[in-house]
């Protein structure tokens, strides 16, 4: 694919994805600061989804129109150091209320990271990767759902619908309860059969 057809493809992504994830949030994100967004983005990887997902998620807390009473702070990390680099190189520090943080970090061992203290009111894992490694995947999930603030909560998505399944799965073994699910009827398919952008999307809150 040419590299222009690649940004159009990638630009299509996050249209799609941000449809999704606002029939998802709607009515359901409650900032435990009402002045203040905090979203953890986990294994995000280059993070291409970072300025769509602040954007729409301080949209869904604050309502439309009144994005700007809420600021945010966006934290990404993953394990890979190059990623982290080029996902903060895109980003830069942001601006309009809008502070980005990128780190490396193993998100199986986050427990006493001081950098990621606890409360989020979003945890996104986009494209988790339950198919390379189930028990590394049961630990990033328990760690996402300790990371959320009480009423925060934790957002999945998924290229594979048996992938999607699975980690569904753990997710609920490791104390998440799952709130809702969407099938993103428009995703893009990839070369490998059955794999799909964003082809799956779940909420889970933290069971108590
Ligand atoms: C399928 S990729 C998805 C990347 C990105 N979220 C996206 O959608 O393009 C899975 C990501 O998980 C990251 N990852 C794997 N194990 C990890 C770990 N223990 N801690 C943090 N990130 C990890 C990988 O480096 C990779 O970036």
């Amino acid at each position: 694919m040419a590299h222009s057809q690649q940004r159009e493809a990638l630009a299509q992504d996050m249209d799609r994805l941000q449809k999704q994830l606002r029939g998802l949030c709607e009515g359901r994100l409650s900032p435990a600061d009402e002045k203040r967004l905090r979203v953890l983005d986990l294994a995000c990887g280059e993070c291409h989804e970072a300025e769509m997902l602040q954007k729409v998620m301080r949209q869904m807390a604050a309502g439309e129109g009144r994005e700007h009473e809420l600021s945010v702070d966006f934290i990404g990390t993953d394990i890979r150091d190059r990623e982290i680099e080029r996902a903060a190189e895109r980003c830069g520090k942001g601006e309009d209320g809008v502070d980005y943080r990128f780190m490396v970090k193993d998100g199986q061992k986050l427990t006493q990271d001081a950098d990621l203290a606890e409360g989020f009111d979003v945890v996104f894992v986009r494209h988790q990767n339950y198919y390379l490694g189930g028990k590394e995947w049961h630990a990033i999930f328990e760690r996402s759902l300790e990371k959320l603030a009480p009423e925060g909560k934790l957002i999945i998505t998924s290229y594979f619908d048996h992938e999607h399944d699975l980690a569904k799965d753990a997710i609920q073994k490791v104390g998440g309860e799952l709130i809702d699910e969407i099938a993103n009827q428009e995703a893009r398919s990839l070369a490998t059969k059955g794999k799909f952008v964003d082809k799956r999307l779940a909420m889970f809150r933290r069971r108590d």
